[in-house]
């Protein structure tokens, strides 16, 4: 009783995965959602691991995440960390994606994290009052404040990321809660392939010669990404440090993420342009 616990959205794959791995083998207790149950495989090292437990919920569906959390309250740890990592993106032309898509980019990342934090938070004013310092890490993106063309969706997503880390932090101050984000540029995880594989958006209409350029220019991405171990740390100094930075951007050459960010705007289109046309 009374481990320290977290409790991570999207452990089947990718920064979720590695993360949950992490503070596994730093001592925490970890729950992690998944939305299909992790395969009783051997190799999995999470389903077998007794300090983990695996949640089940979407996002999107709050009556499951609301029995999530009630199984963290039945087992009596405290809960000191939440780290909203689910999301998705959605890539396409603003003129020509389906509504349905569109939706969904901001029912997972935007709305499911709201819903996440509401949820949870009773949890982490308890564990403050037991003495925890308790955080929300919100995994936001470079694209929380930089927009590609045809990645404005997920872009927007992102920027709402950011918008809620900081009233949230504001809001809860008072309440001794943290809440910071954890930002990464480009990361080697299955987010990439998932991506390639949804071009409707492109089809059929005036972007469409567009199609033949997409997989080039994000495989070349995925393959100058970071490791997702890095964002895992980064994620676990927001969880740990004695004052995290309310923000952190982890990706090679930040330095032009962060020229870029605070260039002109007219000098941004000639950047994020000139690959893509
Ligand atoms: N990789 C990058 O380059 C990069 C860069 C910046 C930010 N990020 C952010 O990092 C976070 C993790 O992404 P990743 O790169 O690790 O991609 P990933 O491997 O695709 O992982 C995404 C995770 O989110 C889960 N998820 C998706 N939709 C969900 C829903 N409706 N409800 C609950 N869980 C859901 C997925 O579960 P399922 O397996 O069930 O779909 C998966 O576990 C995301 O917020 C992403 O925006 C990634």
């Amino acid at each position: 009783m009374n481990h320290k616990s977290i409790l991570i959205t999207g452990v089947s794959t990718g920064i979720g995965l590695v993360t949950a791995r992490d503070l596994l083998r730093r001592g925490f207790r970890v729950y992690g959602s998944v939305r299909s149950p992790l395969s009783e495989d051997e190799s999995n090292d999470l389903a077998h691991h007794p300090q983990f437990t695996e949640l089940h919920f979407d996002v999107r569906d709050r009556e499951a995440i609301r029995a999530g959390i009630q199984r963290i309250t039945d087992e009596g740890h405290h809960l000191v960390g939440v780290v909203n990592n689910a999301g998705v993106a959605v890539p396409g032309p603003i003129e020509t994606t389906d509504e349905a898509e569109y939706r969904r980019q901001f029912d997972v990342n935007v709305f499911g994290l709201i819903s996440v934090c509401q949820e949870s938070l009773p949890l982490l004013h308890a564990a403050r009052d037991a003495g925890h310092h308790p955080r929300i890490v919100n995994v936001s993106s470079v694209s929380g404040y930089l927009t590609s063309p045809f990645m404005a969706f997920y872009s927007s997503s992102k920027f709402a990321v950011e918008a809620l880390t900081d009233g949230l932090r504001r809001e809860l101050m008072p309440f001794g809660i943290d809440v910071v984000s954890v930002a990464p540029g480009p990361t080697k995880t299955p987010i990439w392939a998932k991506g390639r594989e949804q071009t409707s958006g492109f089809e059929d209409n005036r972007y469409s010669h567009l199609i033949p350029q997409l997989a080039p220019y994000t495989q070349a991405a995925e393959r100058g990404g970071v490791e997702p171990q890095l964002v895992a740390d980064a994620i676990y100094a927001a969880l740990t440090d004695k004052v995290p930075r309310a923000h952190v951007l982890i990706m090679k050459k930040r330095w032009l993420a962060k020229l870029i960010r605070h260039a002109p705007k007219r000098v941004q289109d000639r950047f994020f342009t000139k690959r893509v046309r």
